[in-house]
């Protein structure tokens, strides 16, 4: 039988996750492991915190802390998230594990033993001062392409433009502020156009049916032509070069992270890792967000074929596009974001809104947006008013006239028989979606459903039906609790915590697929009810069911009278409940707050930005100009116009009358008695009929905003400044 090893991409932890992860990567691949495991199907769930790489240690010493620390406050918060959404992967290991340490330099030292590498020399930035080579991002300066005065060695954040530390101005070095200078050091690349053949055949020859995203842009990579790949660097935080010689190196972090998924599943299963990793029976699924689309379709899987040893390659790789929030790109550095933390601290119990909501909007083949409107219209409209109203009818009713009890089912009419007919078929257009990773199209179909039998019990109306005619009551309630059964399976990947609900209310469990009987035994990863976890229990025998157990699975789903007559069903429970406008709103004011951060770091940064430098002026060029002191003595608006001062100045020499546009800035009467600088040879002009002798200097600040010049201390007028 084949198994599925699902992974998903390994978050940095560096920073809390948020929805754009969430809708991008862990959700989807939750629904995916959650299905098949409903199916009976044999699945590994793996992931983990990515704690290397040189942000971490930028935080930390922006922090004043080291970065272990930084890994372990976001390595507990993320895995924390994760498991309040209900996404329980089978192991959530960290890249900083003992584990990860030894599988990645064995990794590394067998290609190394076997000549897969090459070796180059290059020249890199050095700090003199600190005595470290600087990563890309140690390096900060003057973006060419827009000004921006703290641009990284890699990328300006400002403009978008991706860099190099050769390109920036005046760059200088972010540990010490030294300029750096160039060093040689050598490197271990892998020479990825040695696969280039074997790629396209894998990929684009083979897996036509990727994604389109996915495989575009495989395409455009290949077409551009591989070049070596550096997979060490010079930093002290990461996994040790394991060569002689490699003192003060490091795996390059996307060189040990994908071999994380590895060693997160040799820590969970010392003895049977290779089966999952080395078995042509094993379909690999790699879950991630498109800005990791290369690594995972190029890179890793030629790590992988240089390494041998029957290592497999991804059967999928269902890359998402990005989610905004509220129309703008969401950023962990900007503080543009809805925190996975932080939601689940403002809406307790409502995991589920939240995975609906991106699972409906999801960024499958374009980027998407997350609107909290949406979400409260997604939950009141969608999960309240249809999926719950409906169940709640139904269940409500049951206790009302059927004492809890499911009423048998009698002569079936034809809106019966429509209901009961659309269910096998949105069943089976619901497996097509899912399995082929359309979860937007799954969810549809299983509010599908839930449409179906709402509408159902609002056309039948048993309430008025049970006036005259119970037994026709009692078909119409089994018929709608054979609905909500379906809903319990239909569900479960989509929003668990509110599948569990209803198995609870109806009296049933939820069990991986019909494929094992009781008695066999099985290897594979089976349900245990509790907290909306899908916890597996490794092997043994399919246990019999309890007296009076009834079991769904997905098998079930759409067949008839799955919920046997007289089957005692528990009472009500709130399957979702409804969000008020005041929730809504407290979400829109932490953005607005956002926002209003973000604005003023813009334009604190903005204000920072210098003009730069004129073109060259000789010292005869600057003699010419007679620069002095003076004291305005009198001040006035000139009339009809907002910018225009009209100033009578003591220069020393003589008084005369400047006419300055500095109106905007200062009133008459923060001038009158202020020593300031004039340019006093300027050739006179006439403005407004005025004329003015002379030209006050002004210093112009990035924002537009004025200040004239003036002494450190008061001096005699006419002093020449030069
Ligand atoms: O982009 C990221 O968040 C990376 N930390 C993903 C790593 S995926 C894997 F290769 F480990
Ligand atoms: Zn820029």
């Amino acid at each position: 039988m084949s198994r599925t090893l699902v992974t998903c991409a390994l978050p940095y932890a560096n920073g809390p996750v948020h929805i754009g992860h969430l809708a991008g990567v862990y959700v989807p691949a939750d629904i995916y492991v959650r299905y098949l495991r409903m199916r009976g199907r044999d699945v590994l769930y793996v992931c983990g915190s990515d704690e290397h790489g040189v942000p971490i240690t930028i935080k930390a010493r922006e922090q004043g802390c080291t970065p272990q620390d930084i890994v372990d406050r976001y390595h507990r918060m993320i895995k924390d998230s994760f498991t309040g959404l209900g996404i329980n992967f089978d192991i959530y290991g960290r890249t900083s594990s003992a584990v990860h340490a030894e599988g990645a330099s064995e990794f590394f030292r067998k290609l190394y033993d076997e000549g897969k590498f090459v070796t180059r020399e290059s020249e890199q930035y050095y700090d003199p001062e600190a005595k470290t080579f600087l990563a890309d991002r140690y390096i900060v300066g003057t973006c060419p392409r827009c000004g921006n005065e703290n641009a990284y060695g890699d990328q300006c954040e400002k403009c978008g433009s991706t860099l190099s530390p050769e390109e920036l101005i005046n760059p200088r070095s972010k540990l010490s502020g030294a300029a750096p200078v160039k060093k040689k050091t050598t490197h271990w690349y892998l020479p990825l156009q040695d696969y280039e053949k074997w790629i396209s055949e894998w990929i684009l020859d083979g897996h036509k049916e990727w994604r389109t995203n996915v495989y575009g842009q495989v395409k455009s990579w290949l077409d551009g032509g591989l070049q070596p790949r550096a997979v060490t660097r010079d930093l002290d935080w990461g996994v040790p070069v394991p060569v002689e010689g490699a003192e003060g190196k490091v795996l390059y972090v996307w060189f040990d992270a994908p071999i994380g998924y590895i060693s997160n599943t040799r820590e969970l299963l010392p003895q049977s890792w290779e089966k999952w990793w080395k078995s042509e029976d094993t379909r690999l699924i790699h879950f991630i967000g498109k800005d990791n689309i290369v690594f995972h379709c190029i890179v890793f899987p030629s790590m992988l074929k240089a390494y041998g040893d029957g290592y497999i390659l991804p059967d999928n790789v269902p890359a998402n596009e990005f989610l905004n929030l509220e129309g703008d790109k969401i950023s962990t550095s900007r503080g543009w974001a809805v925190w996975a933390h932080e939601y689940l601290e403002d809406f307790p119990g409502k995991e589920d809104v939240m995975r609906y909501t991106l699972t409906a909007n999801a960024p499958q083949t374009a980027d998407n947006d997350f609107s909290w409107k949406d979400f409260q219209a997604r939950n009141n409209s969608e999960l309240v008013a249809i999926f719950g109203n409906f169940v709640n009818r139904a269940v409500v009713l049951t206790h009302k006239y059927f004492g809890g009890k499911v009423p048998a089912c009698g002569n079936l009419e034809d809106a019966d028989r429509e209901v009961l007919a659309e269910i096998p078929a949105l069943k089976e257009s619901m497996e097509k979606n899912l399995e082929a990773f359309r979860f937007r199209e799954a969810l549809r179909d299983a509010m599908g459903m839930a449409r179906a039998g709402n509408k159902y019990i609002s056309d039948t109306e048993p309430w008025k039906v049970a006036k005259t005619d119970m037994e026709r009551t009692g078909t119409i309630l089994n018929i709608c609790l054979q609905l909500c059964a379906d809903l319990a399976v239909a569900f479960e990947p989509f929003t668990p915590f509110a599948a569990e609900r209803l198995r609870r209310m109806l009296g049933v469990t939820l069990f991986a697929g019909s494929d094992h009987r009781v008695g066999e035994a099985v290897t594979v990863n089976t349900y245990k009810e509790g907290e909306g976890r899908a916890l597996h229990t490794v092997s043994g025998e399919v246990p019999a069911p309890a007296p009076g157990e009834i079991r769904l699975d997905w098998e079930l789903l759409g067949r008839p009278q799955i919920l046997p007559a007289g089957h005692s069903i528990g009472e009500a429970e709130l399957l979702f409940a409804k969000i008020e406008d005041d929730a809504i709103d407290a979400q829109l004011r932490k953005l607005d707050e956002a926002r209003a951060r973000i604005e003023a770091a813009r334009k604190a940064e903005e204000a920072r930005k210098v003009a730069p430098l004129k073109d060259e002026c000789t010292f005869e060029d600057f003699e010419k100009m007679d620069i002095r002191t003076a004291t305005v003595l009198e001040a006035e608006r000139v009339p009809k116009t907002d910018k225009l001062l009209k100033l009578s100045i003591d220069t020393g020499v003589d008084r005369r009358v400047i006419v300055s546009g500095i109106a905007e800035f200062y009133s008459p009467e923060d001038m009158v008695g202020k020593q300031i600088c004039i340019l006093a040879n300027l050739k006179p002009r006439v403005i407004k009929g005025i004329e003015s002798r002379g030209m006050i200097l002004m210093a112009k600040q990035a924002d537009g905003t004025m200040r004239f010049v003036t002494p450190a201390e008061v001096l005699n007028n006419g002093s020449q400044i030069g």
